[in-house]
């Protein structure tokens, strides 16, 4: 069954691990991740973009997420990432999602508030929880381009922020950005100890592919409690559909591609699950 993130995320916040959250982009990716929270019995989070919900829309990725975790007798969380307006928030939560991003970090810091404290409102009337972005993780995401991602949080800021919008979780800019990185990036820890000392509710780290395990740990101990994963996983389903074909170039069903990139992503989110802090 699809459950919401909220008592997910206080969990994780108070037993000191993270969720993690996976980009799902098709069938086959919804299955491999419901795979990998059965074998390791761990809570797990799927979320679909904007653009993913033009490919197929919010309808098509629900009944996906319920059937998979239906079948699987797995708790998972179905939320949209980097909502884009609140018109998409609606049709999601709409559509049965369980867990909304709006994402107005684009946006000056009042706009932000106002949008945010709106997608707030109407959540919460039908018990849906909100996360909410402040400051800039670089990089493209989707249709938003994050820049060079210098706009890092601000602990005083984000603590204003989540009082006045309601927001159930806060995704912080520390130096984490979109797809991979050039070098190797540095997390700033110091401003993640701060924000944590402020603001109470569960924080969410974005941009995490690429990122070294030990300071997705670190970022962990840290305060954050849900970790998004979606270009490393985009790697591995193609990666395993690539292999297929460049062992059998004659392959033409679809399955034995899909089935491929599957294995390979369900290992990868254990994996991942593990990083989270899921070993039990
Ligand atoms: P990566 O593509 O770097 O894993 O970022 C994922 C993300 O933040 C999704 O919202
Ligand atoms: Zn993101
Ligand atoms: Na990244």
């Amino acid at each position: 069954p699809l459950i919401t993130t909220k008592e997910m995320l206080l969990k994780a916040q108070r037993e000191h691990y993270a969720v993690g959250a996976f980009n799902v982009e098709n069938m086959e990716m919804v299955q491999a991740v419901i795979a990998a929270a059965k074998a390791l019995d761990a809570p797990v989070i799927m979320q679909t973009t904007p653009s993913t919900l033009r490919y197929a829309s919010p309808e098509y990725f629900y009944a996906n997420a319920a059937c998979a975790a239906e079948e699987a007798g797995v708790c998972a969380a179905l939320h949209l990432d980097h909502g884009s307006d609140y018109a998409l928030a609606v049709r999601t939560v709409h559509a049965g999602y369980t867990s909304v991003m709006i994402d107005g970090s684009q946006k000056p810091f009042e706009e932000n508030v106002k949008i945010t404290a709106e997608v707030v409102r109407m959540c919460s009337s039908v018990g849906i929880p909100v996360e909410a972005e402040l400051g800039k993780v670089g990089g493209k995401e989707d249709d938003l381009d994050g820049g060079s991602g210098d706009a890092y949080t601000d602990p005083v800021q984000a603590e204003v922020f989540t009082e006045r919008t309601g927001i159930s979780s806060l995704a912080v800019a520390i130096g984490t950005a979109h797809g991979f990185y050039k070098g190797e990036p540095k997390l700033d820890f110091g401003r993640l100890q701060e924000i944590r000392e402020k603001v109470s509710v569960p924080l969410v780290l974005h941009g995490a592919s690429g990122v070294p395990d030990e300071a997705v740990r670190e970022s962990i101990r840290l305060g954050i409690c849900k970790v998004n994963f979606a270009t490393e996983l985009r790697v591995a389903f193609t990666d395993g559909i690539k292999e297929v074909l460049e062992k059998h170039p004659g392959t033409i069903d679809p399955k034995k591609l899909g089935a491929a990139g599957r294995e390979r992503v369900t290992a990868l989110v254990m994996e991942k699950m593990k990083v989270c802090g899921w070993d039990k």
